[in-house]
């Protein structure tokens, strides 16, 4: 069995652009542990105990600022903005102005471009062992999206082993904002086999279904009678491998999730059986991304395992894809004067 500890922190002492980068520890009164790294504003460890007693490390990522750069995956745990997901083309108009962004992803743009907020060092406020608060200002033009951004990120571990993630956001022009956090988490812990063995419960009714570049066709579908029925729990394995379309479009679950009610129900929950370890994901967004890693390959992570295909699944909970080009879909427009507020909370459970 893996003995989980937490990364050395001296293995992320570094300076990026002029920049240091820390790890920074949370722990509270159940044992529990968690190591995020202002690199990215970023989690990067959570250990939770299991059913024996026993710490886990639920989170893929790296032992070092250094695997972080060298990583083929960039957003190991990272907070995503300006603009979570993809954005066709790269492009969008807002108010009458045509905007380009970088294509980093084919043709679209991914998670706000190569310098995303995944890639920035940002200005840390640890307050006591439960709470650190992370801050970035994005300027005007960055990654080609209009308006200096001021963003805060703050993770809060609390008493009943729930990491509680709230964002902020203001903006001096008129922009478009979808934040959220690219933890991948494995049940059983990092590096230990694939999640095909999870079993997940999905209270959506609906999803959005996407073409072969991973754009959405601006409607909600049903999930009913389709892979993507998880209103009652079912292992990720039982219908990976239909021959799908939707399946196929993303080689594998890469798909958003319409949240049914935001906050007061988890919108996604997973369970692994050998750990006893479940995690619930409440949010105040109207999506959550189910994402199985399908792309994972080649990285080794912190106890020397490689992170291979479906090593890890991310629940990435956010707006919809592409909404500054879908009328039809939720708002992601901010304004000067307004302030964006989100929240996402991983809940930790032992379920016997
Ligand atoms: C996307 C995947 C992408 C991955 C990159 C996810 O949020 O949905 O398509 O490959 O991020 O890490």
């Amino acid at each position: 069995m893996t003995t989980y500890s937490l990364p050395d922190p001296s293995h992320f002492v570094r300076n990026i652009h002029g920049k240091n980068t820390h790890l920074i520890i949370l722990t509270n009164p159940a044992g529990m542990q968690v190591a995020l790294t202002d690199y990215g504003a970023r989690l990067v460890s959570a250990l939770v105990p299991d059913k024996g007693g026993n710490l886990v490390d639920v989170v893929l990522g790296f032992g070092s600022i250094d695997g972080y750069l060298h990583a083929h995956e960039k957003y190991h745990g990272a907070t995503i903005g300006r603009f979570g997901n993809r954005i066709a083309n790269g492009k969008f108009s807002l108010d009458g102005e045509d905007y380009t962004l970088a294509q980093n992803n084919g043709p679209n743009n991914l998670h706000g471009g190569e310098g995303g907020f995944h890639s920035k060092v940002w200005d840390r406020q640890v307050s006591f062992k439960q709470k650190v608060d992370f801050y970035y200002v994005s300027p005007d033009g960055e990654e080609g999206f209009p308006g200096e951004v001021k963003v805060n990120v703050c993770y809060e571990l609390t008493n009943e082993n729930e990491i509680i993630i709230r964002f902020r956001a203001t903006t001096n022009k008129p922009t478009v904002i979808n934040l959220t956090n690219h933890a991948y988490f494995n049940l059983n812990g990092e590096g230990n086999g694939d999640i095909l063995n999870h079993i997940l419960q999905i209270p959506s009714t609906h999803f959005i279904p996407i073409d072969d570049n991973q754009i959405p066709f601006g409607e909600e579908s049903p999930v009913e009678n389709t892979p993507f029925d998880f209103r009652r729990p079912k292992k990720v394995s039982e219908d990976i491998g239909q021959d799908n379309l939707q399946i196929k479009a993303g080689s594998g679950y890469d798909h958003t999730f319409v949240n049914p009610s935001p906050l007061s129900q988890a919108a996604a929950t997973a369970y692994a059986e050998d750990s006893g370890i479940q995690l619930q994901v409440y949010t105040t967004e109207p999506g959550i991304q189910l994402y199985t890693g399908n792309f994972l390959s080649d990285d080794t992570g912190k106890s020397g395992s490689k992170y291979l295909k479906r090593g890890g699944f991310c629940f990435e909970a956010q707006h919809y894809p592409d909404s500054p080009n879908q009328p039809n879909f939720p708002n992601v427009v901010l304004r000067p004067g307004e302030e964006f507020q989100s929240q996402i909370s991983y809940k930790f459970n032992i379920v016997k």
